[in-house]
C-alpha cells in the first residue's frame, strides 16, 4: 500500500454525463490542459465508444497530456475496449477503465444477464483491455449495492486477468461513511489477491455525502484512488468534490497521513473554467472554490482574522488560488503585466496568437470598464473556449431600446458563415428582443431550458455572465458570454451556444 492518494479526475467523463454539461472537443482538452497543471494523476477523457465526438476528444486529449495518465471508460465489451485503446494511441501512460455492473438489480432489470454471464463477461473483457494496455481499472457498476459475495469471486477474478486499479462505485450515492469504509475493507480483506491492485471509490452525491464517503473508503477502507470532479460536477447531484477531498487530505495530513501530488494553486481557475464552460454556476458558499469560501462577514470574525488569522482561516485562500490583489489591472496596463497576471492565476494560454487575442479583449474591456478584477480576466480567458475557428457564428453589435410602457426592440448585428447579417426584433424585455432577432434569421427552432446572469465581481460595474442552454433534437448545449452590457453578453451567449448545437455530434449514455 502507497502513502500516496492518487486523484483520478472524472470531470470529463461523469461530469459531461451532468444533464446539460456535455462538452466540444476542443473545452475537453481546455478542460484537460488545466487538469495537468493542476498535477492530477488521472484525467478520465471521457467515453472513447460513446459517440465520434467523444473519440476525438479522447484521442485529443491523449495527444496533448504529457503529465497525467489519461483514461478512457469503456463498457465490458471487445468492441467499446478496442476503440478505447485506439483513442488512446498516442498517449504517453494511457489507462482503459471497463465497467459492468455487478447489483441484483441492474444485472436482472438493466443487463438482463445472469450473475454467471456478467462474471464471465468481466473475467474476458478485463483479459482483452489487458492485452492492449497495460493499465486497467475495472469498475462492478453499482458495487456498494452488490451481493458481497458474488463482488469478492468477480473482483478476485479479474485481479487474476490483470486488472491494476479496483474501483468500487456507489453508483447511486446510497452509502454513508463508516458502512461504505467498511465495505471496501471487508472487500480488501476477503479477496485474495487483493494487494495486487490498489483500491478506488467513486462516490455520488446523492445525499450530498460523496466527499464524506470517499474519505471513509481511503481511511477506514484503506483505498488509495479518489474519482472526484472539479466543483463536484456529475450525474444527479454530482460527484465527489476534487476541491474539497484534496484539501481536506492536505489540511488535515495530521489525520490522514497521504500525500496528494496536487498543485492546488490552480484550483480556483479549474473551477471558474470548468463552471465557465459548463454553466454550472458556483453556489457562493461552497467549500474552497466559493466566493464566499474565505470570506469573513461578521465584526467579530474581521477582527479575529486581522489578529491572527489562523482564528477563523484553515486554509490560505492563495493556496487554491484566490488572489490577496484582487483589483488587478486597469487600461493602461500592458501586455507583460496581463500576461503575468494570467501566470499567477494559474492560467497557461497555449500559443502567442491566444495571448494576442486575449489581451484585444482585455484591453476593449479596459477602455469600458475602469477596475479590471481577477474575475474579469478569468471569464475573458474563458471565452477563448467558445470560440472556435470553425464557429459559424459571431456578435459584430448591438443596439437596443427600452422605455416604460413601450415594447422593447434590438437592432443586432452577427456574422453567419463570414457574412454579416442585421436583424431587428421587438420582445418582452431587451434581453428578449435581442434573441428573437437572432432566431428571426437562424430559425434552429432550438428550446431555451436555462438563461441565467451571474454578476462577475459583485457589483454593478461588474460584467454580466449569461449562460443560455439550448435544447434541440435531444441535444443540449451551453453556451456562455460575458460583458459588462448584460443584453450583450446574452446575445454573446445565444450565439455560442447556436454555434455548438451546429458542431455537436450525437451521443449515447454513457450507462448502457
Ligand atoms: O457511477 C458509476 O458507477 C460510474 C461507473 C461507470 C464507474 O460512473
Ligand atoms: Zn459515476
Amino acid at each position: 500500500m502507497t502513502d500516496k492518494l492518487i486523484i483520478f479526475d472524472t470531470t470529463l467523463r461523469d461530469g459531461e454525463q451532468s444533464p446539460g454539461a456535455s462538452m466540444t472537443r476542443d473545452e475537453k482538452l481546455r478542460i484537460a490542459r488545466q487538469l495537468e497543471r493542476l498535477k492530477v494523476d488521472v484525467i478520465e477523457a471521457g467515453f472513447a465508444a460513446s459517440s465520434n465526438g467523444d473519440f476525438e476528444a479522447v484521442r485529443a486529449i491523449a495527444n496533448a497530456i504529457k503529465d497525467s495518465t489519461v483514461c478512457s471508460l469503456s463498457r465490458a465489451n471487445d468492441r467499446d475496449i478496442a476503440r478505447a485503446a485506439e483513442a488512446l494511441k498516442g498517449a504517453e501512460r494511457a489507462r482503459i477503465h471497463t465497467f459492468i455492473a455487478t447489483s441484483p438489480l441492474h444485472m436482472e432489470k438493466k443487463l438482463r444477464m445472469t450473475p454467471d454471464e456478467v462474471f464471465e463477461q468481466a473475467k474476458q473483457s478485463v483479459r482483452f483491455a489487458r492485452n492492449l494496455v497495460g493499465d486497467i481499472e475495472f469498475s462492478p457498476e453499482d458495487g456498494y449495492r452488490s451481493e458481497v459475495d458474488f463482488l469478492c469471486r468477480v473482483i478476485e477474478a479479474v485481479i487474476a486477468e490483470g486488472a491494476t486499479t479496483i474501483n468500487v462505485p456507489d453508483t447511486v450515492g446510497y452509502a454513508v461513511p463508516e458502512l461504505y469504509g467498511e465495505f471496501i475493507r471487508t472487500l480488501r480483506e476477503r479477496i485474495p489477491n487483493s494487494d495486487k491492485a490498489i483500491w478506488s471509490v467513486h462516490c455520488h452525491n446523492d445525499l450530498g455525502m460523496a466527499v464524506a464517503n470517499s474519505l471513509a473508503g481511503v481511511k477506514i477502507g484503506g483505498a488509495r484512488q479518489v474519482e472526484c470532479t472539479i466543483n463536484g460536477l456529475g450525474e444527479r447531484a454530482g460527484n465527489c468534490s476534487l476541491e474539497e477531498v484534496v484539501m481536506a487530505v492536505k489540511t488535515r495530513r495530521d489525520y490522514f497521513g497521504l500525500d496528494v501530488g496536487v498543485d492546488a494553486k490552480h484550483i480556483v481557475a479549474a473551477s471558474r473554467m470548468v463552471s465557465q464552460t459548463t454553466g454550472f454556476v458556483v453556489q457562493p458558499n461552497k467549500a474552497v472554490v466559493g466566493a464566499n469560501a474565505f470570506a469573513h462577514a461578521s465584526g467579530i470574525h474581521q477582527d479575529g482574522v486581522l489578529k491572527a488569522r489562523d482564528t477563523y482561516e484553515i486554509m490560505r485562500a492563495e493556496d487554491v488560488g484566490w488572489s490577496a490583489n484582487k483589483i488587478v489591472l486597469g487600461k493602461l496596463s500592458g501586455r507583460n503585466a496581463f500576461k503575468q497576471r494570467l501566470q499567477d492565476l494559474g492560467v497557461a494560454l497555449d500559443s502567442e496568437t491566444e495571448i494576442n487575442s486575449a489581451f484585444a479583449r482585455f484591453k476593449e474591456l479596459a477602455d469600458r470598464k475602469s477596475e479590471i478584477f481577477d474575475e474579469d480576466i478569468l471569464a475573458l480567458v474563458s471565452d477563448e473556449s467558445v470560440t472556435s475557428e470553425n464557429e459559424q457564428y459571431g456578435f459584430v453589435s448591438l443596439s437596443q431600446r427600452s422605455e416604460t410602457g413601450e415594447m422593447p426592440y434590438a437592432s443586432i448585428v452577427f456574422t453567419a458563415d463570414g457574412k454579416e447579417v442585421h436583424s431587428q426584433a421587438e420582445g418582452n424585455g431587451p434581453v428578449d428582443a435581442s434573441l428573437k432577432a437572432i432566431e428571426a434569421h437562424v430559425k434552429s427552432g432550438a428550446e431555451m431550458v436555462l438563461y441565467s446572469v451571474n454578476a462577475i465581481s459583485g457589483s454593478t460595474e461588474s460584467q454580466g455572465e449569461v449562460t443560455v442552454r439550448l435544447q434541440n433534437s435531444g441535444r443540449v448545449v451551453n453556451g456562455v458570454g460575458a460583458d459588462p452590457d448584460i443584453v450583450v453578453a446574452s446575445a454573446k451567449a445565444y450565439l455560442s451556444a447556436l454555434n455548438k448545437l451546429q458542431s455537436k455530434a450525437d451521443r449515447v449514455a454513457a450507462q448502457g
